[in-house]
């Protein structure tokens, strides 16, 4: 095969240049080149080039829309995160962190697809020996999933044509090279020209894909921007790697809705699933403590009871801290300066931190009443009561807003026998669920009044 000719690409404005430079010249971004193939030299994924035919050009009213073919890949919580299944012919991309579940999940949903259909591992990060050894420790039916272990792509879609598997997985896409690139695995070109190969090959064939996807440090997929706009879904594994829950969250879906959460539990037996998220989230202390409160967030398609903890402390500092996990760190600032022009509470002199109990990311303003409440309530070194609800949206003027979704919130917390929910006027049904009466706000002054009468 003729060696085709090498150049190199900025990731960020595209321009290709014939030397490598630490800037590019073209946009001005730094460390953005790398290695990419000459457009016209030795088609790089086999691209087939324009053969004469007429486009396939159709109003939209004459196209035919079946049911996208899916098929359950024996997790509901899997499936729910997936939009319902898994589509023939979708390439589905799942990141995190090391260590935090990714090949576990994958292999036992292959065990259990794999009696149904034909399915294919394929590692380049373990040995056949450890896959087969992590099956059996975890009980999986083990006599029809193939497992390969190759890096090299062309090997690995020549094989996959083959063997004609109904899904394949990649672990991990990092550890996968082209014949094509001299560059090592990993880099951004190698990960993308793989990838592209692997989701023309899911189209062409109908095998759904899931690749593996390492986070680097910074918390970005390595090659983020190439290998997230190439694929149908992108799935983000989250949670402590310590801890016991995994959340698989939808950032991406072509066939589905995003923020769509799957919660797992990590055991001795590999990953479970857990139906009901909000029992797990409230496991709480017997006495109640400052600081404490409990809110209903709006996932994807279902409500979820979750617990928000503050401390405030006298800050020693010129600048006090405002640290948050699980929430947005600007909007606790800006929350802040609400409470002081509005309810008159003061903490410029106070460090706040904030966590959300169980690794949780809440994403939604739903949060900032409950984010509040949590942080006066410990600032004032006063308990709230256990079967208290609050949830709402803060404006600027210290308006109380409606949240979507508000009915289904209210259920929630009246199933696992909230008894006062403190909301958003517009959120307060006509007839409240039976045991939990509503407490509607418009104003934060009133909502304090509620919360600390
Ligand atoms: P793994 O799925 O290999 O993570 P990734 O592919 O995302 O890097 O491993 C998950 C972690 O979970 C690993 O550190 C060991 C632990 N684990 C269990 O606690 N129980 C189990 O049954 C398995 C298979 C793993
Ligand atoms: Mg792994």
């Amino acid at each position: 095969m003729a060696k085709a000719k090498r150049m190199y690409g900025c990731t960020e404005c595209g321009a290709t240049f014939p030397k490598w430079a630490g800037q590019c010249g073209e946009c001005g971004a730094w460390n953005t080149l790398v290695e990419a193939l000459l457009e016209g030299a030795a088609p790089l994924s086999g691209r087939g080039g324009w053969a004469g035919q007429q486009a396939n050009v159709r109003t939209l009213a004459e196209v035919s829309v079946e049911e996208l073919p899916r098929f359950s890949t024996a997790s509901k919580e899997l499936d729910r995160v997936l939009g319902g299944g898994l589509v023939d012919g979708s390439v589905v991309l799942i990141g995190g962190d090391p260590g935090i579940g990714k090949s576990t999940i994958l292999l036992q949903t292959l065990c259990n697809v794999a009696e149904r259909f034909p399915a294919l591992y394929v590692t380049g990060e373990e040995s056949q020996q450890q896959v087969a050894m992590r099956a059996r420790r975890l009980d999986l039916p083990q006599d029809k999933l193939k497992v390969m272990t190759e890096t090299c792509i062309e090997a690995i879609v020549a094989t996959a044509r083959l063997e004609k598997p109904k899904v394949m997985v990649i672990d991990s896409i990092q550890t996968i090279f082209t014949e094509q690139l001299q560059s090592a695995p990993g880099g951004v070109a190698q990960v993308r020209e793989s990838a592209a190969l692997l989701v023309r090959f899911a189209k062409q064939s109908g095998t759904a894909v899931f690749l593996v996807g390492h986070v680097t440090k910074e918390g970005a997929l390595a090659g983020p921007r190439v290998l997230e706009h190439m694929v149908d879904t992108v799935l983000y594994f989250e949670g402590e790697s310590d801890g016991r829950l995994r959340l698989l969250r939808a950032v991406k879906n072509r066939f589905g809705a995003i923020n769509e959460l799957g919660v797992f539990g990590m055991t001795d037996k590999g990953l479970k699933e857990v139906s009901n998220p909000s029992a797990i989230f409230l496991t709480r202390a017997q006495e109640e403590v400052p600081g404490s409160v409990v809110m209903a967030t709006w996932e994807g398609t279902r409500p979820m009871l979750v617990e928000v903890q503050a401390l405030v402390d006298t800050s020693h500092m010129g600048n006090p801290r405002r640290v948050t996990l699980g929430l947005d760190q600007n909007r606790l600032a800006m929350l802040l300066a609400v409470l002081h022009r509005h309810g008159g509470i003061p903490t410029y002199d106070q460090d706040v931190f904030l966590n959300v109990v169980g690794g949780v990311k809440v994403l939604e303003t739903a949060s900032d009443l409950a984010l509040l409440a949590a942080v006066i309530s410990s600032l004032r070194n006063r308990p709230l009561p256990h079967d208290l609800l609050v949830f709402g949206e803060i404006g600027l003027s210290g308006e109380i807003r409606p949240v979507p979704s508000g009915q289904e919130r209210l259920k929630e917390a009246a199933k696992h026998g909230f008894k006062r929910a403190i909301v958003p006027r517009g959120n307060a049904p006509k007839e409240a669920p039976e045991g939990l009466s509503v407490i509607p706000v418009t104003r934060l002054e009133q909502a304090l009044d509620a919360l600390f009468e």
